[in-house]
């Protein structure tokens, strides 16, 4: 995205880039008339702007995570075959793909890998490849996927420590002889107590995740999905935002989206503070959840 490349005092910046301006009491302010669109989009990726400037600001600060999630009127992120070319709109890819540009690392479950098959790179908009991370507990996927050996950016396979070793073999088994030129920028990372209970589904812990990536100096994270990956996430409360796309398109039945924790009373449910801003056809609900 053109306006990351603005920085505090870098008189050389072109015209069009000089309303960006930072101060430690507002953070990163858009300056001088602009239309509203602008404003919205500002105000959108501002939280982004911010957290990066802190974290290079105060070394301690601590990890700020958003989650992005494409899903129908019904409530799905994909068919019931996993297929989801394309749930939402162009529009949306593009913010998509700034959220992957503005974040250290992109993020996502086993299943979306299995199935997308994903690059997970920076391409709609100018911009640097995040730091690709994949989330797989019990090491279930086979290392075969193109993330693990395209090479594109340094791609992360965490696995909770147990299940380490296996992910570990099943990488040097797919090695040509001059493999360790192939495979380095893909790494097992073994997660102490990521897996909370061995052999149920999904019982990982989510801020164990975050932690470890913290530890690397991967500190602004983008969860990009599935379904259930961005649910655990939401409900672990790990999230310090999401952005929920809902596009105009009825799946019927599928892969379920956002999923949130259960109440019997309307009073008990959550309504965080939330922001609209139409993208193309669709319409994305920007929640804060740490107001
Ligand atoms: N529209 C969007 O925004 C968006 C974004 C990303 C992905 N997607 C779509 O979402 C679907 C995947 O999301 P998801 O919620 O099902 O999963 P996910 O959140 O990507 O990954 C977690 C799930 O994958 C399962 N899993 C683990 N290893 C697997 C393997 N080797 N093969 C298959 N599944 C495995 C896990 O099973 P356990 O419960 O047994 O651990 C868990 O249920 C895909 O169809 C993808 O196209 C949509």
């Amino acid at each position: 995205m053109q306006i990351l490349k603005v920085r505090q005092g870098d008189t050389s910046a072109p015209q069009r880039h000089r309303r960006l301006t930072h101060s430690r009491q507002l953070g990163w302010a858009l300056n001088g008339p602009c239309s509203e669109r602008s404003a919205a989009l500002f105000a959108l990726y501002k939280p982004m702007l911010d957290a990066r400037q802190t974290h290079r600001d105060l070394p301690d600060a601590p990890p700020w995570v958003v989650a992005q999630l494409g899903q129908s009127l019904d409530g799905f992120v994909a068919t019931e075959t996993g297929d989801s070319y394309y749930v939402t709109g162009p529009h949306s890819l593009v913010h998509l793909h700034r959220l992957r540009a503005l974040c250290d690392a992109v993020l996502v479950g086993a299943g979306t890998v299995a199935i997308d098959n994903p690059q997970l790179t920076t391409r709609r908009v100018p911009g640097q490849n995040a730091v690709r991370v994949v989330l797989d507990p019990d090491a279930r996927l086979d290392g075969r996927s193109r993330l693990f050996n395209d090479r594109q950016s340094p791609t992360l396979w965490l696995c909770d420590a147990r299940h380490a070793a296996t992910a570990r073999e099943r990488l040097a088994a797919l090695m040509p002889t001059d493999a360790a030129a192939n495979h380095a920028s893909t790494e097992v990372v073994a997660v102490e107590g990521l897996l909370e209970k061995e052999g149920l589904p999904c019982q990982y812990l989510p801020p164990r995740a975050v932690a470890a990536l913290a530890e690397r100096g991967l500190r602004l994270l983008f969860v990009e999905g599935g379904g259930v990956t961005v649910s655990r996430f939401f409900r672990s409360n790990a999230l310090n935002r999401l952005h929920l796309v809902v596009a105009p398109v009825l799946i019927g039945q599928g892969r379920r989206g956002l999923q949130a924790t259960a109440h019997d009373v309307m009073a008990d449910c959550p309504r965080p503070p939330a922001r609209m801003l139409i993208l193309g056809d669709d319409l994305l609900w920007d929640l804060d959840l740490r107001a």
